[in-house]
């Protein structure tokens, strides 16, 4: 078969080993590899390329994606996906194999009800909001970068009688900020999917003071926009000085993390493995397993924030 890559929405570290290993298991299986560049709009335009051994070398350390992505917005008129099924046309790909997010896979659900051209969606996406999925590529990469940041803000804050108040990424989920305030020590995470109470944080945090805490960490999720109205609150209700950091697009780089570089070697197997026998499906990670689910599926489903996480964070959102 020839079967086409690319990469859609916002990149994410672990893209380009998906990538690397994609082009050297397709030819392992007698596949060609194709490359469309520019994600969706790439496909609009007709950047189609064969993939070669000399493209993926040298890339399984960077983070990012090699052959580059886009959000379309024109993808939604009819005209551009016409354009774009032509150049597959022309170009003789059998099926398409697509890594993004949630936004990715609905751009792919119209694709495909239009024109049925075979595909296999990877969940790639730093914010890890897929649902009935456990992983999206781009997810450990992007914790251990703001696992580092906290580490080096955290010097600062120790030296000083301050709240620090970090904003991580993730859209309307709180994936990032629950993870990390749990696994970096934080004293406060809130995340758009729970209620918090800054009233019962208020009365736990002055207590602790009398008990000796010198200063903050609070992990506050993009979602909520709330960023500097909880400075303000650190600085009018507990009386500490405080200062904020938007952590920003350092979130979405890094060398992938050698996890990420597995999981991303293991979703493009199954995706080919599957490609010609049971197309048209979203490889899914559940439970330490890799398996297929329909794409209507997970554009129609919730994705839900693990309950024990919650549960051993919840002092951190104010809830006793
Ligand atoms: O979806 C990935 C993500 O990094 C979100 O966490 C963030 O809200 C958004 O993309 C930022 O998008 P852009 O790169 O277009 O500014």
């Amino acid at each position: 078969m020839n079967i086409a890559i690319l990469t859609s929405g916002g990149d994410s570290s672990g893209m380009n080993p998906a990538i690397k290993k994609f082009v050297e298991y397709s030819y392992l299986k007698n596949h060609t590899p194709y490359f469309i560049y520019d994600g969706l709009e790439g496909l609009i335009e007709g950047k189609i390329k064969k993939a070669s051994f000399k493209d993926v070398s040298g890339i399984i350390f960077r983070g990012g994606t090699i052959i580059r992505s886009s959000r379309s917005k024109r993808w939604y008129e009819k005209t551009y996906r016409k354009q774009a099924y032509e150049n597959l046309k022309k170009h003789g790909i059998d099926a398409l194999v697509i890594l993004g997010g949630d936004g990715s896979f609905r751009a792919l659900d119209v694709f495909y009800k239009d024109f049925k051209v075979p595909f296999m969606g990877i969940p790639a996406t730093i914010d890890n909001d897929i649902p009935l999925n456990d992983y999206t590529i781009g997810t450990d990469t992007a914790l251990n970068v703001i696992r580092h940041a906290i580490d080096e803000i955290r010097d600062t804050a120790s030296s000083f009688a301050r709240a620090f108040v970090i904003e991580v990424m993730g859209r309307e989920c709180g994936y990032l900020a629950l993870t990390s305030a749990v696994a970096n020590g934080a004293e406060m995470c809130l995340i758009p999917e729970v209620e918090y109470s800054l009233e019962n944080l208020k009365k736990r945090y002055l207590n602790e003071i009398k008990n000796g805490r010198g200063y903050f960490i609070a992990i506050v999720a993009e979602g909520l926009k709330i960023t500097d109205k909880i400075k303000e609150w650190f600085e009018k209700e507990i009386g500490f000085e405080a200062r904020s950091t938007i952590l920003g697009h350092i979130q979405r780089g890094g060398s992938p993390t050698v996890f990420e570089r597995l999981t991303a070697a293991e979703f493009i197997v199954k995706a080919i493995d599957h490609i010609e026998s049971s197309p048209d499906k979203i490889v899914t990670h559940k439970n330490g397993e890799f398996i297929l689910k329909d794409l209507n599926e997970i554009i129609t489903s919730k994705y839900a924030l693990n309950p024990e996480m919650l549960k051993i964070a919840a002092p951190l959102m104010g809830k006793e």
